[in-house]
């Protein structure tokens, strides 16, 4: 399972890398407005932190705008993944980009029939926004379950990006639905790691420890 950060905060980026588990980034036009930067100068600063996918989104509607925004966005680096919108638009964009070689990321995906589509068009990566699901009284995993049976199935090679996570238990559920991917804020790769007892095992252990030391 790859772990990607959902962020354009260099800081964070950074720190999630050190840890030495990170595959990826995903940013998109809000995360990167919270960062008052030049985008194309943010996003090249981010491929030089983490060799791996980073997703930068596209702001046309049409076609043609997103292509050439695609482009540009693509010469920045190798490892840039051009996020478009879930729409017939991004679409026709995702084939014209898969045909070129180009990493495409479909977002904004909420339904399995918008997921299938995505596949068929040839997306490198699908991006089901669970939390959002969450937030309006519909199982986002239930989409998660959804997608990966129909991917195999088929044998779409598309993989399944689990997006809008919030908490620990998203990123454990997709594991076991076998999702390819999950894009988490840093808060949520911090939660990933704790454990009350294992703080209180580390607290008992030192406390032991002391006693053998203090032997003469
Ligand atoms: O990057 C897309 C997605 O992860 C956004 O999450 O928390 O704004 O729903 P959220």
């Amino acid at each position: 399972m790859k772990f990607f950060i959902d962020t354009a905060n260099v800081d964070e980026i950074k720190q999630a890398a050190s840890i030495g588990v990170l595959d990826g980034v995903t940013t998109n036009p809000t995360l990167v407005a919270r960062e008052n930067r030049k985008f194309e100068d943010l996003i090249k600063e981010i491929c030089g932190i983490v060799d791996g996918p980073i997703s930068a989104e596209v702001i046309s509607l049409e076609y043609d705008g997103m292509v050439k925004e695609a482009k540009k966005l693509a010469q920045i680096h190798k490892n840039i993944t051009i996020k478009l919108p879930m729409t017939l638009e991004g679409l026709k964009a995702c084939r014209t980009l898969t045909d070129a070689d180009i990493m495409t990321n479909m977002t904004l995906v909420f339904s399995p029939s918008q997921a299938l589509l995505a596949a068929k068009a040839g997306a490198t990566f699908v991006s089901p926004f669970v939390g959002r699901l969450d937030d309006i009284s519909t199982s986002g995993m239930d989409l998660i379950d959804q997608i990966v049976t129909i991917y195999e199935n088929y044998g779409y090679t598309s993989e399944v990006l689990v997006a809008s996570v919030r908490h620990p238990l998203h990123v454990v559920e997709a594991a076991m639905m076998g999702a390819d991917v999950v894009t988490m804020p840093f808060k949520v790769i911090e939660k990933l790691v704790k454990h009350p007892l294992t703080d209180k095992g580390i607290d008992s252990f030192l406390k032991d420890w002391k006693k053998v030391k203090d032997l003469k």
